[in-house]
Order: structure tokens, then sequence, then C-alpha cells
């Protein structure tokens, strides 16, 4: 019988309790159990944070948002933050720890599922330490290069799209500019998929560093056919040409990158400097997490899931779980999380975009 622990690490997205449900379902199904580390590796540190999982805990949490068992950004076991005894922060390697709880529990398999900085984490773990781990990737944004597509993307597309719909006839009635700031921090496919779905006159993304006249030319352009007001859609992670990315300050203690947030509200006052015209600028952050996943979204976790624990019977560990097509392939984690799979500037959402009318915010040449 096999002892399998999963986590859910980094930010949450719509899916990660189906890929729990499958994991749990499909490992019973086998005569093997299923534990939960809670907040990430903290079950791994802490005997106490390890739930054990059964088919009758997880029978209608399939189309719950969030994650039963929590998670976080700021648990790296290679780099802990703890408080010492005078109360300063101190980072620490912990990851012996973790090895400690997972060897005495006696856990055949980690199904680590997660974002870039997760997997990396897990990637650490297998060649490191020879823990036997396999990925699942998550995350809203999109971004990794090693599978077509993430599980909670498609739900935020689809929360963003219906926000951009509605925002259409209360910007018509004030002749307003709405600017609405979509996450998205190294990768605009949040913004790119639900700007050209919803209607934007502009799309900006980090991919293509902006020139704000550019923006502001084609909202003066809608006037020369009586179009008086614009949606233009910014991902958090977009940058001005020339400036740097807009964030909010030093990173939260534990948590390698910045809080990203502000250049929807630094556009929406460009605009108004450049047109005149009056502007408004909404953030939907995490309304774009939150949620049920759509149905895509459900079916691609519990494929995910199912896949996991199918690579944990084949022990074809350190490897990640991916979509290529329509199949379910495994993939080495350290391709995984070699890079970040951008927008390809020459790709068909750049062209078709270009094509229908919406600015980019620089000239593009395909
Ligand atoms: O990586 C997913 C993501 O949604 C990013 O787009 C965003 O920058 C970040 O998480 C926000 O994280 P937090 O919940 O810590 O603010």
């Amino acid at each position: 019988m096999k002892k399998i622990v999963i986590s859910t690490g980094g930010g949450d997205a719509p899916g990660l309790n189906a890929v729990i449900f499958a994991v749990v379902q499909a490992s019973h199904n086998r005569g093997w159990e299923v534990y939960g580390s809670r907040s990430g590796y903290l079950g791994l540190l802490d005997h106490d944070e390890l739930i054990r999982l059964t088919p009758d805990m997880v029978a209608d949490i399939t189309s719950m948002g969030g994650t039963i068992i929590g998670s976080t950004n700021k648990g790296d076991p290679f780099a802990m933050p703890i408080e010492n005894l005078a109360g300063q922060v101190e980072i620490h390697d912990v990851s012996d720890r973790v090895m400690k709880t997972f060897d005495r529990m006696g856990f055949s398999c980690h199904i680590a599922v997660g974002g870039d900085g997760s997997l990396e984490i897990a990637h650490r773990f297998a060649t490191e330490k020879g823990m036997p781990v396999i990925g699942v990737p998550k995350t809203i944004d999109n971004d990794l290069l090693a599978t077509q597509l993430t599980f909670g993307f498609d739900t935020a597309v689809s929360t963003a799209t219906e926000a951009l719909d509605k925002l259409h006839s209360t910007a018509k009635s004030h002749d307003r500019v709405m600017v609405v700031e979509v996450m998205g921090r190294d990768s605009g496919w949040i913004a790119m998929n639900s700007g050209i779905s919803g209607g934007a006159d502009v799309i900006l993304i980090p991919e293509i560093p902006f020139d704000i006249r550019k923006v502001c030319d084609k909202i003066n352009e809608n006037e020369l056919y009586d179009k008086n007001y614009a949606i233009v859609v910014v991902a958090e992670g977009a940058t001005a040409v020339d400036h740097d990315v807009i964030h909010k300050g030093e990173g939260e203690t534990g948590r390698a990158e910045v809080v990203l947030g502000g250049v929807g509200e630094w556009v929406a006052k460009e605009i108004n400097r450049c047109t005149g015209k009056d502007t408004r600028s909404l953030v939907l952050g995490h309304l774009q997490r939150g949620g049920s996943p759509t149905t895509f979204d459900r079916l691609l976790a519990l494929r995910f899931g199912a896949t996991a624990v199918r690579l944990a019977e084949a022990e074809q560990f350190d490897h990640m779980v991916a979509l290529a097509g329509d199949e379910m392939v495994a993939v080495p984690l350290a391709d995984a999380v070699e890079k970040r799979k951008k927008v390809p500037i020459g790709g068909d959402r750049v062209r078709t975009a270009t094509e229908i009318g919406i600015s980019l915010g620089a000239d593009i040449v395909i």
C-alpha cells in the first residue's frame, strides 16, 4: 500500500479542490492512503498539521473554490522565515525537518500542486533531498511553459470577461474611460483573453511595454466615429516604456516577490491628463481567484489529479503532469520550472487583437 501526501502551495486557484478530490479518490480505489499537508509544507514540518483525507471528506469539494488544506506563498522550507527570541525574523533552512516527517510518516510520494515557485521547491526536494515528488501545475496566470494550460485560468478569464461586459454600459452612459487592472505578474494571458473577448479598446500586457501616448491616441480615435467611451484592460505587471513595474513596496516577509498593484490607477490618471476625458479605474484582484471553477477547469483539475496518481503508481518521480493537445503527459519538473510562458508577440492573439482594432499601446509589426 502506498501513502501519499498532497500539498497546495502559492496563490490559490479555482480547481485545487478538484485535484484533491481526484487524488484521494484515485488513491482510495487502489487501496492507498492520502494525507493533506496544511498550508503548503506546514504539515510536513509540524505533524499536527497533517490531515488524513478520506473519500467522505472530499465527496462534495469538486465545485468549491479555494483549497480545503490551505495554501501559502511564504512557506519555502529552504528559506523559512522564523522569529527568534528577540522577535527578529531569521531565515532558516528547515528542509531536513520536512524530510524527517516525510520518512517517519512512511510516505511514498508527495504530490505538490503549485505554480512556478512551489514547483521549483518540489524540484529541489526531489534532486537535493531524494523526495519522491510529482508536480501538478496550478496558476490563474497560465504562465507555466511545460503545459498547454493550467487550471484556474479559464475561471479567472471568465470572471474578468464578465466584469468587462458589465463595464460597457456604465462607461457608455457617462462617456468615461474605464481602466481595469487584472492579474498577470509576468504574463498577460488573462488580460489578453478577457480583453479580446470583453470588447476592450486597449490591452496592456507585461510582454509589450506601452507608450501612454499611443493609448491616448486610440481613445481619441474612438471619438472620430462617435464612440465617446473606452475600456482599457491592464495586466498588473504591465509597464510603460521607461518606467519600472508599479508595486506596493517591499515584499512581505518570507515572500520572494513584491506585491504588485497600482498600474491601473496610474494609467487612468495619465489618460485623463492627455485626453481630458473622465476616467475611473478598478482592480479586479482576488475576485479572479475566487469562486467555483468552470467546467473546463474542473475537468482539467480532475484529469491532472488522476494522472498524478497514475504517475505515483509508475514511480515516475520528479515529473509534472501536463496537458499536451488533449492528452495528459508527464514532463520533467526541471523543464517545467525553467522559464515562464509569455503571450507570443507574433502569435494569433496579438494578431487578432490588432486586426479587430484593439490597441496594445505599441506599434506591433507581425
Ligand atoms: O500568481 C498568481 C497571482 O494571482 C498573481 O497574478 C498575483 O500577482 C499574485 O498571485 C497575488 O498574490 P497574493 O494573493 O499574495 O496577493
